[in-house]
C-alpha cells in the first residue's frame, strides 16, 4: 500500500516508486508537511515538525497559543490559508460575507486504490493497481469544506494533488484563490527551472537562483501560452543533467495559472501552482463546490533528466488517450508552406501523389479549405468547404486522395471567428467582448466565448458536419490569438471574475465531445505553434505542433526545451523547405530530418516539387524512421550535450534515445556552428555496459561501457549545421 496513516502519531506516508512524502496532523488540525524527498524507510520523522527561534512578530494560533514554537507563520503548511497566521503567500483564500480570512485544519480522511477525478477536467488516469488515493477533509470555520486529494502512483516517482472546495453554509462564499498543491521545502538554496517563450521561440528553459521573496511565473492570456508554461522545477545546487535532486511541478490545466515560490526568513521554500488567481473568482452558493486542475509533482534523484524521464513515462501511461498510447502516428505532409493559401484540388492531390511515392501516411490540408479564405484577413467561424477551390467538397477530396493510398488529415482553428465572416455578422455577442469598449483584434480575429453552451454547440455542429461525411482521420487543432476584454452582460457582476476558468471548461467540454463522437480521428494541438503545449491539452491532443519555427538549428533549443516535461512522442516535428521561411537559414536535407526525427516526424512542403535526388533522400528518411520510431516515441531520453554548448567540437547539440529493455539506441549529434581543427568525443547513456552494440549503417561494433565510457569518436571537421544520427541495435 504506498500511503500509509500511522495513528499513534497522526502521520501520513506517501512512497511512490522512488520517493517519500509526509506530513502530519499537528495540534488543533493544523495539516502539516514534513518531508518530501528521496525515498525513506518508515522510521520515526516527527522530530521535524519542530521549529524554534522566531520573536513576537510571529504570530501564535489562537487555538495552539502555549507553545511558543507552533506558529502557521513557520511551519510547513500543506495548503496554506489567508489571513490565520501565515503571512507567506498562500494557496487558499475564500471570502465569506465579505471577509476572506480563511484557515484549512483537518477534520477527517479516507485511503482508497485507484483515484478520483476532477469533474469536467483532463485528468492524469489510474487502475486500481496503479496508484493509491488519500483524500483529506479539512474545514473553515465560516462552513467551507476543503478536501486535498494526493494520489500516489506505485510505478512512477509522481504525487498527483488537487483540491475541492464545498460550501456547506447556508450562505454564498466566493473562491478568490485556491491552488491545486503547495509544498514548503525545509531548505533555501533552490535554483527555479522553468521555461518561457513567444512566437517561434517556445519553451527556453531558464534555471536562476531563488532569492528571499516571491518569483512568479504565470500567464493572464486565457491560455497557457507561449510565454510561460505551466511547469517548472525545484532544483537543489548540485543539479546537473544526471546527477542532483530535482523536484517538478506540472499543472494539468490550458489556461491563466500561476506557478509561485517564496523564500522566507526562516529558511523555509514554499512553492505552489494553481489557476491564476489575478482576476480569478468563482462564487459558490450553497451546497456547491469547485474542482482545481491536478498538479503533477515528480522527483528525481538523477537530475533533470531522470525527471523528464520520469514525466515522460507518466505522460505516455497516464495521461494521453489510452487509443493513441503506443501507437504509430501518421508520417504527414502538411501543406502549409508548401503553398500557404495558394492550393486547390488537384494541387493538393499531385502533392498527395508525391507524398504516396515517398513512402507518406497522410496529407494534412491546412489553412484556407473553408469559406472564401484566401488570406488570413476572412472566414474563420465558416466552417464550410469552398468549392470553388475544393470542386465536391472536403468528402471529393478524400475520395481523390485515399485512391493515392493517403489519408486525409483537416485544420480548424474552432474557438475562432474572423471580423470579416459570416459567423461574426451573424452572431456578433458570440464573441468576446465588453459592451462599451472597442474588442481587440489580433490576426484579424475574434475570440468565441466558449462559456456560452450555444456557441459550443455551434462548433461542434460546423465540425460534426464535416468528420461525419468525409473520410477525415486527423484534426489539425489551431488557437492563434489570446482573451481580451472578456465579460458577460449576462452573467451578474460576482460571477464575472469565473470567465476564464469558464472558458477552459467549455473548451474541455467541447473536446469532451468531439473526442467521445470521432474516437478514431487523431487530434494535433497547435496554437501559433506551441502556444498552448500542455498537458491539458495532450489530454486530448497526444501530439502538438511544437513551434511555427522549423529551422533546424533553431528548433534544436525549442525541443530542447520541450522535452524537459513534455515526451518526444508529443512533439510533432516537420522538414520544410531550405532556405528556412521563419529565419532564411540554408540548411542540409540529412540536418533538417535528423532533427525532426527527434518527434513525431513529417514533411511540410510542396513534395511534387523536389529534386530526384531530394526525392530519394526523402525515401530514405522515411523508411528509416519507420524502422526506428519505436525507440524515439517509447524509448528514454538522454540529453547528452545541450544546444548552443561550446564545446572544443564547436557549438553543438547531441541527444539519444534507448529503449526500455536497453537493446536498441539512437544518437543524434548537430554542429550548430564549427571551429578549426575539432576534436569531439561524446559519451552516451543509458546502455547495458556488458553488451555489444552494433552501429546499424556502418557495422561498427562497440560495448555499451566503451560507448558510455569512452563515448563515440566525432571528430573530423563538421561543418556549420551538419548532423550525425547512429542506430544501435544490441546482439
Ligand atoms: C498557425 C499555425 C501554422 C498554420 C497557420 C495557418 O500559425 O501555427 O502551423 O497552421 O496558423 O494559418
Amino acid at each position: 500500500m504506498p500511503i500509509r496513516y500511522f495513528d499513534d502519531k497522526r502521520i501520513f506516508k506517501l512512497d511512490t516508486s522512488g520517493s517519500s512524502y509526509i506530513f502530519k496532523i499537528g495540534r488543533a488540525g493544523y495539516v502539516m508537511g514534513l518531508y518530501y524527498g528521496k525515498r525513506l524507510t518508515d522510521h520515526d520523522v516527527d522530530y521535524l515538525t519542530v521549529r524554534e527561534g522566531h520573536d513576537s512578530t510571529v504570530p501564535l494560533s489562537a487555538d495552539v497559543d502555549d507553545d511558543w514554537r507552533f506558529s502557521p507563520d513557520t511551519m510547513q503548511a500543506e495548503y496554506p490559508a489567508y489571513g490565520t497566521g501565515d503571512f507567506r503567500i498562500s494557496a487558499l483564500r475564500i471570502k465569506s460575507g465579505g471577509v476572506g480570512v480563511t484557515d484549512c485544519r483537518y477534520i477527517s480522511h479516507r485511503i482508497y486504490e485507484g483515484k478520483s477525478d476532477p469533474c469536467g477536467m483532463p485528468h492524469t488516469r489510474a487502475g486500481a493497481d496503479d496508484a493509491d488515493t488519500l483524500e483529506l477533509v479539512c474545514r473553515d470555520v465560516t462552513g467551507a469544506v476543503i478536501t486535498l486529494y494526493y494520489t500516489a502512483y506505485r510505478r512512477h516517482p509522481v504525487i498527483v494533488r488537487r483540491a475541492r472546495i464545498a460550501n456547506s453554509s447556508a450562505l454564498p462564499m466566493t473562491i478568490e484563490r485556491a491552488y491545486s498543491a503547495s509544498v514548503d521545502f525545509t531548505h533555501p538554496e533552490f535554483s527555479l527551472l522553468h521555461l518561457w517563450g513567444c512566437w517561434a521561440r517556445e519553451r527556453k528553459p531558464e534555471r536562476r537562483r531563488l532569492g528571499h521573496g516571491i518569483t512568479t511565473i504565470s500567464s493572464s492570456r486565457g491560455a497557457s501560452s507561449h510565454y510561460h508554461n505551466p511547469f517548472a522545477a525545484l532544483l537543489s545546487p548540485d543539479c546537473g543533467e544526471e546527477t542532483g535532486e530535482a523536484y517538478g511541478f506540472s499543472l494539468v490545466y490550458s489556461g491563466n495559472f500561476s506557478i509561485d515560490a517564496e523564500v522566507d526568513a526562516f529558511g523555509l521554500t514554499r512553492i505552489m501552482c494553481g489557476i491564476n488567481p489575478d482576476g480569478f473568482s468563482w462564487k459558490l452558493d450553497s451546497g456547491e463546490s469547485f474542482d482545481t486542475p491536478e498538479a503533477v509533482l515528480v522527483y528525481s534523484d538523477s537530475g533533470e533528466g531522470g525527471m523528464s524521464r520520469a514525466y515522460h513515462r507518466f505522460w505516455r501511461d497516464h495521461l494521453l488517450a489510452k487509443k493513441w498510447q503506443g501507437e504509430p502516428r501518421p508520417i504527414v505532409v502538411n501543406n502549409w508552406e508548401g503553398t500557404y493559401f495558394d492550393f486547390d484540388a488537384d494541387r493538393l492531390v499531385s502533392i498527395a501523389k508525391a507524398a504516396a511515392d515517398l513512402g507518406l501516411d497522410m496529407l494534412v490540408v491546412d489553412d484556407g479549405w473553408f469559406g472564401v479564405r484566401n488570406s488570413d484577413r476572412c472566414s474563420l467561424g465558416d466552417w464550410v468547404c469552398n468549392e470553388r477551390k475544393l470542386p465536391g467538397g472536403i468528402g471529393r477530396l478524400a475520395e481523390r486522395v485515399n485512391a493515392l493510398g493517403i489519408k486525409l488529415g483537416l485544420w480548424f482553428e474552432p474557438e475562432m471567428a474572423s471580423r470579416d465572416s459570416d459567423l461574426f455578422r451573424a452572431h456578433p455577442d458570440w464573441c468576446i467582448r465588453t459592451n462599451g469598449r472597442g474588442m481587440s483584434i489580433a490576426r484579424h480575429q475574434y475570440v468565441l466565448d466558449l462559456s456560452r453552451a450555444e456557441v459550443r454547440d455551434y462548433i461542434f455542429d460546423s465540425l460534426s458536419a464535416i468528420l461525419s461525411t468525409a473520410n477525415v482521420e486527423y484534426v489539425k487543432w489551431d488557437f492563434n490569438r489570446n482573451l481580451t476584454e472578456y465579460s458577460r452582460a449576462d452573467l451578474p457582476d460576482d460571477r464575472q471574475g469565473e470567465l476564464f476558468h469558464r472558458y477552459v471548461l467549455g473548451l474541455y467540454e467541447l473536446l469532451d465531445r468531439i473526442t467521445a463522437s470521432f474516437p478514431d480521428v487523431l487530434l494535433e494541438g497547435c496554437a501559433s505553434g506551441g502556444g498552448r503545449y500542455d498537458p491539458g491539452m495532450l489530454y486530448y491532443f497526444p501530439q502538438y505542433w511544437t513551434s511555427d519555427d522549423t529551422d533546424p538549428i533553431e528548433r534544436l533549443s525549442i525541443q530542447y526545451g520541450t522535452s524537459i516535461c513534455y515526451p518526444a512522442c508529443t512533439m510533432s516535428c516537420h522538414v520544410s523547405a531550405s532556405p528556412n521561411h521563419q529565419t532564411g537559414r540554408q540548411t542540409a536535407l540529412k540536418t533538417r530530418a535528423d532533427t525532426a526525427m527527434a518527434g513525431i516526424f513529417g514533411y511540410e512542403l510542396d513534395t511534387a516539387r523536389l529534386t530526384d535526388a531530394e526525392r530519394a533522400e526523402i525515401k530514405a528518411q522515411v523508411e528509416e524512421y519507420r524502422a526506428s520510431r519505436h525507440i524515439v516515441t517509447d524509448g528514454d531520453l538522454y540529453r547528452l550535450i545541450r544546444p548552443e554548448t561550446i564545446t572544443h567540437g564547436g557549438v553543438v547539440c547531441a541527444w539519444e534515445y534507448v529503449t526500455e529493455d536497453k537493446s536498441e539506441a539512437i544518437f543524434t549529434y548537430v554542429c550548430e556552428r564549427t571551429v578549426i581543427a575539432p576534436v569531439s568525443f561524446v559519451r552516451l547513456r543509458g546502455l547495458d555496459p556488458d553488451r555489444i552494440y552494433t552501429d546499424v549503417q556502418s557495422g561498427v561494433r562497440y560495448r555499451g561501457d566503451t560507448l558510455m565510457n569512452a563515448g563515440l569518436n566525432l571528430s573530423g571537421g563538421r561543418r556549420d549545421g551538419e548532423s550525425v544520427r547512429i542506430r544501435f541495435i544490441a546482439d
